[in-house]
């Protein structure tokens, strides 16, 4: 079966949504932070200050090359930043069924509060940061994606028996 791919806004719930649903199904669960982290040894505040960004967008663009031919049958969970480059969406969308996570500027807003290890989300006013991030991403979102999944005012267990329709839908149609 093909690759499950969690994509969406930091802090809209990819990574924890993406270890329930690989347990659920009984699938591998990879995170693509954790891959380039593992990979440089380095944390990800680490990358972006010695390297900057450009370097770590290439780094996730490699990374998704190389998904192509070692990953399948998992669940895929990918920063934030993946999808704003066009090769990356179109790789995405070849590993298999793509899920866009999205929920509202405030819960993004209460979940990423006070968290150091997100470069993107660094400055003085975070509201402003995530408004103009969110506005610019959006639409990449929604073009990379094959499946919108809401997840504000909805419990985890609602997310997943939304997920679990989606992408049965999805596989059926496609397969
Ligand atoms: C980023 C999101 C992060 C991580 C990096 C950049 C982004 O992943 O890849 O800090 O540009 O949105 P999460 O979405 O898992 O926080």
């Amino acid at each position: 079966m093909k690759n499950l791919i969690l994509i969406g806004f930091m802090g809209a719930g990819k990574t924890t949504i993406g270890k329930l649903l690989a347990k659920g199904k009984n699938m591998s669960f990879v995170d693509t932070d954790e891959r380039i982290v593992l990979e440089q040894g380095r944390t990800i505040p680490d990358i972006f200050a010695e390297y900057g960004e450009p370097y770590f967008r290439d780094l996730e663009t490699d990374l998704l090359r190389r998904m192509q031919e070692d990953t399948t049958d998992s669940v895929i969970s990918v920063g934030g930043g993946m999808p704003v480059r066009e090769e990356n969406r179109a790789l995405l969308r070849e590993l298999g069924c793509v899920i866009y996570l999205s929920a509202s500027k405030q819960t993004i807003l209460e979940r990423v509060r006070n968290d150091g290890s997100r470069p993107m989300l660094n400055g003085d006013d975070l509201e402003a940061r995530v408004e103009q991030l969110m506005k610019a991403r959006e639409s990449l979102y929604r073009q990379a994606a094959h499946v919108d999944v809401r997840t504000d005012g909805r419990s985890i267990h609602q997310v997943m028996q939304i997920l679990d329709q989606e992408t049965r839908r999805f596989l059926k149609e496609k397969y």
